[in-house]
């Protein structure tokens, strides 16, 4: 599995260190992650505007769109700047249904200079799907993609 992280990572490298848009980076990481990942039915990414999560780049069915950092497991990873595992997303207070295929889910933040920009979120139709390797493996991915320059002068209202 860490070999598995290791292939990946840097195939997502060579994918988005040339791309022309943060948007373009993020549409294509989402679907490298969707398509390289087995038993997952969610990959993509809430980008963080003030105290709020708004939808980015994703792969699967339609999502909720506005996610403030006090509700879900996205906003738990938002607001705390960590990564979090659920293994069973009907027990975790305050999760927030998108597809009701879930069963597990992780959150990963997205930190540009330490400051969140955003967080990646992936989830399965399995239960226990994320182990400790993926979480490891997935912060690598995490930190690929936070670190893309044009974070930097990232702001959503210009888009
Ligand atoms: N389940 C997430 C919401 C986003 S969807 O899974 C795509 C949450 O509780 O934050």
């Amino acid at each position: 599995m860490q070999t598995f992280y290791k292939e990946f990572n840097q195939q997502l490298e060579s994918l988005i260190s040339n791309s022309p848009s943060l948007i373009t980076a993020l549409a294509n990481a989402a679907a490298h992650l969707y398509h390289s990942l087995p038993d997952i039915n969610w990959a993509g990414f809430y980008l963080a505007q003030q105290d709020t999560l708004i939808l980015g780049p994703f792969v699967g069915k339609p999502a909720c769109v506005q996610i403030p950092f006090e509700k879900g497991v996205c906003g738990y990873a938002a607001r705390n700047k960590t990564s979090i595992i659920v293994d069973n997303v009907h027990t975790f207070e305050g999760h927030i249904a998108c597809d009701c295929a879930s069963n597990s889910e992780i959150v990963i933040p997205l930190l540009f200079q330490n400051r969140l920009v955003g967080v990646l979120d992936i989830d399965s139709p399995l239960f226990n799907r994320f182990s400790e390797t993926d979480k490891m493996g997935l912060e690598q991915t995490a930190e690929i993609i936070a670190n893309l320059p044009q974070w930097k002068d990232f702001s959503l209202k210009s888009l």
